[in-house]
């Protein structure tokens, strides 16, 4: 059974309320079921986490690191395109992460064009909604273990 945490950066938790027209009418605690759901036939265990905070996602990939998890599932929202920091720990830690945009970050304004992120983790999916999270977590099953994200 492998255990994977998603994660869900800033703003995310306005889900259903935010933007509809960009990011639709579905709040993060349906997201989150759907995930669950549409996932359950693998051998997976999920743990869902949502933070406004950059340090606080920090912790969060540090945590799986020393809880030896098998995968992250990352939106991390605006820090996506400058957090230096968030990208220092995923590059810190050996545990695979898989950058997922609700959105397609490469069709909007130019500021979203740019992940810091993108090369630390092992995939990027954007643009499907919340099936890049049930992708993500597909993808994450079938990753070998201590590949790096380096
Ligand atoms: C997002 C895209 C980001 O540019 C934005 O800041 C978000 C959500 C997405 O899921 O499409 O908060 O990560």
């Amino acid at each position: 059974m492998k255990r994977i945490m998603v994660i869900n950066g800033p703003n995310l938790n306005m889900l259903g309320t935010r933007e509809k027209g960009v990011y639709g009418e579905k709040t993060l605690e349906e997201i989150n079921a759907l995930i669950e759901e549409e996932t359950k036939a693998l051998a997976v265990e999920l743990d869902f986490v949502q933070s406004n905070h950059e340090g606080d996602i920090v912790d969060e990939i540090q945590a799986a690191h020393y809880d030896g998890l098998n995968g992250i599932v990352l939106n991390a929202g605006a820090y996506t395109h400058y957090s230096y920091a968030i990208r220092d720990a995923i590059a810190a830690i050996d545990v695979p992460v898989v950058e997922v945009h609700l959105s397609d970050i490469h069709a909007r304004e130019a500021f979203r064009n740019v992940s810091v992120i993108e090369e630390v983790c092992v995939a990027q999916i954007a643009g499907l909604g919340y099936k890049g999270y049930v992708k993500a977590v597909e993808l994450l099953e079938k990753e070998k273990e201590g590949e790096g994200n380096d």
